[in-house]
């Protein structure tokens, strides 16, 4: 885990809202994991530092998606180039894409798109066949960066691609990887228990410390998801007990 005084080098758009900042952090650049997170504090900012899910890496740098949902991302989106982040990571666990399947499909719902780049970047370097179905509400709010062997595109009200959720759009494979909704993830748990599912939780510290990120489990007792996850099997979720309306469900 570093901490890093990082300048932000970029922010372009990629969906109505949602926007993607670039910024310089070469140690957690070359270490961080696909479903690996960091933690962002800024001053004059919010007191608690905001957990993100690494959305691309590239030579130094590293990217996360967001759209404005409260206090700290809005205050993250007027931030210009040059500003400095003090960017905490890699936190968490990732997904594990080493057990050797040869195809993956990943499922993102919106937000849920934030560690899917890095995903398909690890599943191609292990020689899998990627299948990216993404979903969103409208065509306008469908990240356009999306990428794969395949693609399949879904939107609630089919305005663009399958009419219907990325859950139901999604074929079956060896592995799946999700990340969307709360809700969305307890659909693809009853479909897929052996999915790997990028959860979103309340966090505080992030670094395991807190108690404030508790993720109920199916076998009882509580995971701190900044520790043990974000990433776990879908099956072992409680999703009775998770929140639904988390930053990956609002809608802008
Ligand atoms: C592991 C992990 C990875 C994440 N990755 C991303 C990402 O890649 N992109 C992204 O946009 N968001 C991500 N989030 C959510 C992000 O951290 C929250 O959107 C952010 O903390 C909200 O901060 P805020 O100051 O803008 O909102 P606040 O002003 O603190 O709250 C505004 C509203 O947002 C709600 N809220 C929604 N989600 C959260 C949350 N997780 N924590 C606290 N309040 C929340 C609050 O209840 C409140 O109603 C991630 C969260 C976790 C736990
Ligand atoms: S956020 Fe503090 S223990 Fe997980």
């Amino acid at each position: 885990m570093f901490l890093i005084e990082a300048p932000i080098t970029g922010k372009r758009q990629v969906a109505r809202g949602m926007f993607v900042l670039s910024m310089r952090a070469p140690e957690i650049a070359v270490s961080v994991r696909a479903g690996q997170f960091v933690n962002l504090g800024w001053s004059p900012g919010p007191l608690l530092r905001r957990p993100f899910s690494v959305y691309q890496s590239d030579g130094d740098q590293i990217e996360v998606i967001l759209k404005a949902v409260g206090t700290g991302t809005s205050q993250l989106l007027d931030m210009r180039t040059g500003d400095r982040l003090s960017c905490l990571g890699p936190l968490g666990h990732g997904f594990d894409l080493r057990a050797g399947p040869t195809s993956v499909v990943l499922i993102s719902g919106g937000l849920g798109i934030a560690p899917m780049p890095l995903a398909a970047k690890e599943a191609a370097a292990h020689g899998m066949k990627v299948t990216w179905v993404h979903g969103a509400r409208t065509a306008e709010e469908l990240c356009t960066e999306a990428t794969g062997d395949a693609l399949i595109w879904a939107t609630d009200d089919g305005s663009k691609g399958f009419h219907g959720n990325a859950v139901a759009a999604a074929p079956d494979a060896d592995l799946v990887l999700a990340c969307g909704p709360n809700r969305m993830l307890a659909a693809v748990a009853a479909r897929t228990p052996d999915a790997l599912v990028a959860v979103e939780t309340y966090m505080g510290c992030g670094t395991g410390v807190c108690l404030g990120c508790a993720v109920p489990l199916k076998q009882g007792g509580y995971d701190r998801a900044c520790k043990e996850g974000p990433v776990y099997r879908a099956a072992g979720i409680d999703w009775t007990a998770l929140p639904a309306h988390l930053a990956y469900s609002v809608p802008v």
